[in-house]
């Protein structure tokens, strides 16, 4: 049944919304058929601009719709939960936005009803599903190049400090370690697995949120060393340096980016992807197959895989003294 067109809900018209609509428009097996939003307006304009059938002027309404498949949820992370709940308390897949939750309790509450109502549910951690790192995770877990010995993983960008932006509002989950820490932090669990220990600091804005955020991953023969920044243009590289060469992801690893091997004489080779959507067509594609095989959850982005995800970044809190209300 790999015909069967999905019907697409994005709830929250903001900014990820645009982008995730404009790949989501690029695929012949699904449509985006609604957009919810709290303001009309903005949900006619988003309407008109992505060439969606219809606009609703609240969460429940879209929900509601029988002719939705699929549900999007594209609002700050502090509404995960419960905007999950929702879709899921109707029999709506969802697709939710990373972080998948606030925390592992809420994780845990949004798996559990998913697995009550028989419902597929999945996080948006959309690097899982780009080829680049697909590929970088397979010549790691084949050892290529060995054992990794050590990863370096940044994300950092400067943005001009603004209270009314979600990024820098810690009521509804902002700073740098929720929002692009879990980059990095991802690229080490996926190649290293859980660490034995954790070392971490932060700086915070006025806000409270983290400005930015150092981290140490030990593992038995390995360490990953992770940074997130909202004061920086950083690299955003992940390299990946391993017993015979070194694996590294160019700018913007956690996007569609190249990839350049080093061996231990010297040669590199620089692998590019031909890389057609913005992408986050690689997940979309992903959920619409788990709908058609009638899938409740994913193989590549599993459920233990969030867990591990939450409650890593829950412990790296603890360390820095961030918590949120
Ligand atoms: N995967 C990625 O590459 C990626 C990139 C950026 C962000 N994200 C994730 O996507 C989520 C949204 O990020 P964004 O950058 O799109 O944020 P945004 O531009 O601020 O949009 C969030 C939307 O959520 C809705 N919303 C509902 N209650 C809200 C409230 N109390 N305050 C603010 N907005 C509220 C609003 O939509 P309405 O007004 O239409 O209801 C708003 O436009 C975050 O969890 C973030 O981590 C992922």
């Amino acid at each position: 049944m790999d015909s069967k067109i999905i019907n697409w809900g994005i709830i929250g018209a903001g900014k990820i919304a645009s982008k995730f609509a404009a790949d989501l428009n690029s695929l012949s097996n699904a449509k985006l058929y609604g957009i919810a939003s709290r303001s009309i307006e903005k949900a006619n304009h988003f309407a008109s601009e992505f060439d969606v059938n219809k606009a609703y002027d609240s969460y429940d309404a879209l929900v509601l719709d029988p002719n939705i498949d699929a549900i999007y949820i594209a609002t700050p992370h502090s509404f995960h939960k419960a905007h999950s709940l929702l879709c899921l308390n109707n029999k709506k897949p969802v697709l939710c936005e990373k972080p998948f939750a606030m925390n592992l309790e809420e994780v845990n509450e949004m798996i559990s009803l998913s697995k009550q109502n028989n419902t597929l549910l999945m996080e948006a951690l959309w690097t899982a599903f780009i080829p680049h790192f697909q590929y970088v995770q397979n010549l790691i877990d084949k050892k290529h190049y060995g054992e990794v010995v050590q990863l370096e993983a940044d994300f950092g960008f400067f943005t001009e400090y603004d209270e009314n932006s979600r990024v820098f509002n810690k009521s509804v989950g902002g700073g740098s370690l929720l929002d692009i820490g879990i980059y990095p932090l991802f690229a080490a669990l996926s190649t290293l697995g859980l660490p034995n220990s954790i070392e971490a600091k932060a700086d915070f804005f006025p806000s409270g949120a983290d400005s930015e955020c150092e981290i140490i991953c030990h593992y038995d023969n390995a360490k990953a060393v992770l940074k997130s920044t909202l004061l920086e243009e950083t690299k955003t590289e992940a390299i990946f340096h391993c017993e015979h060469g070194t694996i590294k992801i160019n700018n913007r690893f956690h996007e569609p980016s190249s990839v350049l091997l080093i061996d231990k004489f010297g040669n590199s080779e620089l692998k590019t992807f031909d890389y057609k959507t913005i992408g986050y067509s690689y997940e979309i594609e992903h959920f619409n197959q788990l709908i058609r095989d009638g899938k409740t959850e994913s193989d590549l982005m599993t459920f233990d895989r969030s867990r591990q995800l939450i409650s890593t970044l829950d412990n790296i809190r603890a360390l820095i003294g961030l918590e949120y209300s």
